[in-house]
């Protein structure tokens, strides 16, 4: 009953609020394809949106689903993909550490904060260039030497065209991109010393041929498949990859944001403010990078344009690994990926993560340093105009864009709106639009159900 009062205050307060709204709306209209939002919170232009199949999980799939829960897999017989990969916390941990422990007696603390595997199902192999199918017969070498020759080009909410055309890299798994397909991709925890510490192939076959399922992968791969140590661990991967793109947790485009683009949700005043700070070029512009658009063909948007961008998020220092003053993350370049070291004008650079679920994460940014959304939000409004406020000063300077080597700093992106303000200049977004952009966040977090008030225009 208190619940639904609170609820039915909030409605009341859309009614007082809705020409605060008219007036954003306003501001807002000048970029081109400026937001669809009606001024009671509601979706101008609604759509139908494009998403994936609902089927029943094929035999691989269902396998896959065992084994990301199945322990016995581990060094330690304690670590599962779900340890880490909690699908009750859109499949991020549900603890607020920057990295986790994992390792044969689970100490060894991880160096990168865990991403969520939700809405990785599109994604595109790594590249570098505007056009992923143009590249497929072209080496990384090549692209690279495109790219060296390609103009940065600034990206703003208004304009998706101009990204469009960047030669940047794009697409890949991982923070740094380095594996391209979800099968790929799950070797690498498997037998990651800092992970589930699996140790050789042969000892993942053999816990395999022990586990409950050994039958499972006769009947499904034939009973050769158990005498087949290599086959055996990539059928295991296999059935791990058609998991995530099958079983619809991992897609569930069930957000209030899903419904109000297919106009069944209107958004609160401040949800509404929020999304638009979030898309105008000269405040949050967010949507420069966290792409919010539906495609063309109702493909629902992803909050990622899957772009490697430097943003120069401050040292964590509670990362082990970051006690090394030697030691640096630099992503595309290294140390986890080894193909691109030499290209240092990709070093810092990290995949741009979807911003659905966000709300739901404890850490923020590839090493976790933040722990807030509002502190996230001041990072990008604060990071070159109050910078002392964002990184450590000693003896009286701010040492900037400490994450990084001195000599690698220049790499930091500057040219891309919010952050490419100069010391001094008005930081571009206020107290309040940091607050209603992270109110607006909050609305990409799947499970939303529609309820009698709160901002739902029929079911
Ligand atoms: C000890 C914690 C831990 C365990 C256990 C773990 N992961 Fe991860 N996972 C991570 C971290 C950390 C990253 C990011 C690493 C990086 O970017 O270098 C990651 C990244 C991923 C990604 C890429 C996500 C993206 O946005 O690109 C996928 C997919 C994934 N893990 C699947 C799995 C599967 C499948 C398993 C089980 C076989 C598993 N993970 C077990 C910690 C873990
Ligand atoms: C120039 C492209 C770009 C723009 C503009 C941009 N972002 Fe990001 N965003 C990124 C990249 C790249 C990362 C990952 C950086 C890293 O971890 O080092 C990121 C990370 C984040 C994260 C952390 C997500 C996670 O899973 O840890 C949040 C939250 C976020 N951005 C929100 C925003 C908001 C809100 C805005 C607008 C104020 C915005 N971003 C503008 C590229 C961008």
């Amino acid at each position: 009953m208190r619940a639904r009062a609170a609820c039915c205050a909030g409605l009341l307060a859309l009614a007082v609020a809705t020409t605060v709204v008219g007036r954003g709306v306003q501001a807002a209209a000048p970029a081109a394809g400026a937001p669809a939002l009606l001024p009671d919170g509601g979706n101008a232009h609604p759509v139908h949106l494009l998403l994936p199949p609902r089927r029943p999980l094929s035999a691989v799939a269902r396998l896959g689903r065992k084994l990301f829960f199945y322990e016995g897999l581990s060094g330690s017989g304690r670590m599962s993909c779900a340890s880490c990969h909690d699908p009750a916390n859109a499949y991020a941990p549900a603890n607020s550490l920057p990295v986790q422990f994992g390792g044969g007696r689970l100490r060894t603390p991880g160096v990168r904060a865990v991403p969520s595997l939700r809405y990785l199902y599109r994604e595109q192999n790594f590249s570098i260039g505007p056009d992923n199918e143009e590249n497929e017969t072209v080496t990384l070498r090549q692209l690279v030497a495109r790219g060296l020759r390609a103009p940065r080009v600034r990206k703003t909410a208004g304009d998706t065209v101009a990204s469009g055309a960047n030669l940047v890299p794009q697409g890949g798994l991982f923070w740094d991109g380095r594996v391209d397909t979800l099968q790929q991709q799950a070797a690498g925890p498997l037998f990651n010393p800092m992970e589930m510490d699996g140790g050789s192939l042969a000892r993942v076959a053999r816990r395999l041929r022990a586990s409950p399922y050994a039958r499972r992968f006769a009947a499904l791969f034939g009973a050769g498949v158990l005498r087949e140590p290599k086959l055996l661990v990539s059928e295991a991967l296999f059935c791990l990859a058609r998991f995530q793109i099958e079983d619809p947790s991992f897609h569930p485009f069930s957000s209030k944001y899903d419904a109000w683009l297919q106009g069944k949700a209107r958004f609160t005043p401040r949800q509404a403010r929020g999304y638009l700070v979030f898309n105008d070029p000269g405040k949050g512009d967010c949507a420069a990078c966290h792409l919010d658009r539906p495609g063309a063909d109702g493909r629902p948007p992803l909050f990622t344009d899957t772009q490697y961008e430097a943003l120069g998020v401050p040292r964590n220092m509670a990362i082990p690994a970051n006690h090394d003053p030697r030691y640096f993350d630099l992503g595309l370049c290294g140390p986890y990926r080894s193909d691109l070291a030499r290209q240092t004008r990709y070093c810092g650079m990290f995949r741009t993560p979807s911003l659905r679920n966000v709300a739901t994460r404890h850490v923020f940014f590839h090493n976790g340093v933040y722990h807030s959304l509002l502190q996230v939000l001041q990072f990008y409004d604060w990071r070159d105009t109050r910078p002392w406020r964002i990184y450590p000063v000693r003896n009286g300077r701010v040492d900037r864009y400490d994450d990084l080597p001195p000599k690698l700093r220049g790499n930091v992106d500057r040219v891309d709106p919010p952050l490419n303000r100069k010391p001094g200049e008005p930081p571009a977004m206020s107290r309040r639009d940091m607050r209603d952009v992270v109110a607006f966040l909050r609305t990409l977090n799947d499970g939303w159900r529609p309820h009698d008030c709160g901002g739902q225009a029929g079911r």
